[in-house]
C-alpha cells in the first residue's frame, strides 16, 4: 500500500489529525501483522504531528513495558510498572498529559529535548497491552484536541489487535 502524504503539510492541524486516523484505517485494513501495523502507526503520527521529537509504543511483557516500534532518538528499553509517565499511565489505566515533564516526579528522560508528553494506554480485553507515548520539545504541546484524536487512533489499533488475535 502506498501512502499519499504530499497534501498533509498544507492541512490545518485538525485536518492533519483526521487524516492521521484515515491513514491508520488504511494501514490496518491492508495488513494484519502487529509489528508492521505498530511501525507504520508510529510513522503516521510522526508525519501528522509537528513539534514532536519522539513517538512510539511500549508493550507490556511480564508486568514491564518493553520498547516497541518508534520514531525518534534511541530510547530506554524497559520501563517498570508504575515508573515514569508511561508506567504511571499503565498503573492508573488513564491518559496522562504532562505540560512540563521536568515537574513530573519520576519522569524518565530518554531525550533531553523533551518538555511535554502524552501517554495513552492501550487496554485490550481489560488488560494493558501497551502504551502510545509522544514527546514534544514544546511545553504544553498536547491539549484536549490532541488527546481526543489520539484516543480515536488507539481505539482503531485496539480493534485490529483484537480482530487479528482471533485469526
Ligand atoms: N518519558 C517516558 C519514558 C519514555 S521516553 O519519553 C521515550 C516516561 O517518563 O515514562
Amino acid at each position: 500500500m502506498a501512502f499519499k502524504l504530499d497534501a498533509i503539510e498544507k492541512m490545518n492541524t485538525e485536518d492533519k489529525y483526521r487524516y492521521m486516523n484515515m491513514l491508520l484505517t488504511a494501514q490496518l485494513s491492508s495488513e494484519e501483522d502487529l509489528l508492521a501495523n505498530l511501525s507504520n502507526a508510529s510513522a503516521i503520527v510522526n508525519v501528522a504531528f509537528d513539534r514532536i521529537n519522539w513517538v512510539g509504543f511500549y508493550l507490556m511483557k511480564n508486568r514491564e513495558l518493553v520498547l516497541g516500534p518508534f520514531q525518534g532518538r534511541p530510547a530506554c528499553n524497559r520501563i517498570k510498572y508504575g515508573c515514569g509517565v508511561c508506567g504511571t499511565a499503565v498503573k492508573e489505566r488513564r491518559v496522562i498529559r504532562v505540560e512540563n515533564v521536568h515537574e513530573f516526579e519520576g519522569h524518565i528522560a530518554c531525550d533531553s529535548a523533551s518538555n511535554s508528553e502524552i501517554v495513552i494506554p492501550i487496554i485490550v480485553n481489560d488488560e494493558v497491552f501497551g502504551v502510545l507515548d509522544i514527546d514534544s520539545p514544546e511545553f504544553n504541546r498536547f491539549l484536549e484536541l490532541e488527546e481526543g484524536y489520539l484516543i480515536k487512533f488507539v481505539d482503531k489499533l485496539k480493534e485490529s489487535i483484537i480482530v487479528n488475535s482471533l485469526k
